[in-house]
């Protein structure tokens, strides 16, 4: 089966990429870099010793995607090129609506145009926004808080319109991702500052911060930190492959949850790090992050049912991976790039 990845190149890309191609999919990737490095994809060559195409093009190029699409003829595209950063959608919100629905928007023509008609899309559980209820459940209302999570909600409409008989969307409301590859050969590497909990974590293990600033200790959670369900990135990549097999039984448009189920908060993240490293890591209490909910976690009975999938890694395992990453490769894929 031929599959196309856009943003193959990223965090999730590459770990999905490793787990298509080593069950053996023939595989092609787009990737225009404004958030990855193509060392990632050399890595998962050397990785997996198996071949694929790669084309640096932009989802908002109609005439480089119809190229790639006349080469390739995918069968199944999994969409996960996007701008991430919430601060940066807050900031700049044209330049996150353009990219990621005015991409999209491309990307579903092109595959239009050349009656490809299955889709797998990275939607967030950010467009869940405060939660009514815990664990999540897809029934859930949608209420993002950002223009990041706007742009996910957007997407999700346009292939609600989109889907019908003969064309299916399956979306994925990824939790909050972390880890990396058991090999320590890929893993998360952004070209900007880190907004999330791990990188920062890191950063501070590393030297370059002096402690880890915990936003926010009067939650009402046990220990008064923000609580997530962090799934580990292999598990998360996994998912798509059960995404991917499971379209004949699956309606025009489903959505799942993929998470863990299980929340931890920011002190018991933190825990876990100290315990790998065998060193405290110092933390101050700062005031709350802005737009940050108190807890998330999900409810993937629905996902456990339909593919049969569920996180088998734990949040120590996560840690664990993403310090082996770190050790490995301190600067990520950087110095391997210049
Ligand atoms: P990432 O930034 O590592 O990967 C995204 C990739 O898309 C990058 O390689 C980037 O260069 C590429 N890209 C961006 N815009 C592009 C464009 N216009 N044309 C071609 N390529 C483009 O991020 P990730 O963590 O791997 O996330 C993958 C997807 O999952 C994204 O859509 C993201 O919004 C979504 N998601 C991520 C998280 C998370 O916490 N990492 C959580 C929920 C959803
Ligand atoms: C986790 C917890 C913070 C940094 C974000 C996006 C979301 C999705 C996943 C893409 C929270 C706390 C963090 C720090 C801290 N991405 N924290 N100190 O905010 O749940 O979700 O990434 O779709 O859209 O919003 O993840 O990793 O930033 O934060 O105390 O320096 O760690 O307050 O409780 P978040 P995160």
């Amino acid at each position: 089966m031929r599959v196309l990845l856009t943003g193959g190149a990223g965090y999730i890309g590459s770990h999905t990429l490793v787990e298509l191609l080593s069950r053996g999919y023939e595989v092609c990737v787009i990737d225009n870099l404004v958030n990855s490095y193509q060392e990632s994809l050399k890595r998962v060559r050397a990785l997996t010793k198996k071949e694929f195409d790669f084309y640096l093009i932009d989802i908002c190029d109609e005439k480089a995607l119809s190229q790639v699409f006349e080469a390739f003829n995918p069968e199944i595209v999994i969409h996960f090129a996007g701008l991430k950063s919430v601060k940066e959608s807050v900031n700049e919100p044209l330049k996150h609506y353009i990219n990621n629905v005015s991409g999209s928007l491309n990307l579903l023509k092109v595959m239009d145009d050349y009656s490809c008609s299955k889709i797998v899309f990275s939607s967030s559980a950010t467009v869940y926004g405060d939660p009514d209820y815990l664990p999540i459940d897809e029934d859930h209302k949608l209420s993002p808080k950002n223009p990041y999570g706007h742009s996910k909600l957007m997407v999700e409409g346009i292939l609600r319109d989109w889907s019908c008989e003969y064309k299916q969307s399956c979306i994925l409301r990824y939790f909050n991702p972390i880890g990396a590859h058991e090999s320590g050969v890929i893993g998360e590497c952004s070209n900007d500052i880190p907004n999330n909990l791990l990188p920062f974590i890191e950063n501070v293990v590393s030297g370059h911060e002096k402690h880890l600033k915990v936003f926010g200790g009067d939650y009402d959670t046990p220990d008064g930190t923000g609580i997530r369900d962090y799934i580990h990135v292999v598990d998360l990549a996994k998912s798509h492959v059960d995404a991917i097999k499971s379209f004949e039984s699956i309606g025009s448009f489903e959505v799942f949850n993929v998470g863990t189920g299980k929340g931890h908060s920011v002190l018991e993240v933190l825990e876990s790090y100290s315990e790998v490293i065998e060193t405290d890591i110092p933390y101050i209490f700062e005031n709350r992050r802005e737009g940050d909910v108190t807890e998330s976690v999900a409810n993937p009975s629905k996902i456990k049912a339909m593919f049969s999938w569920e996180a088998k890694l734990t949040l120590l395992d996560a840690v664990k991976s993403s310090r082996n990453w770190k050790l490995k490769n301190p600067n990520g894929f950087k110095e391997s790039a210049e």
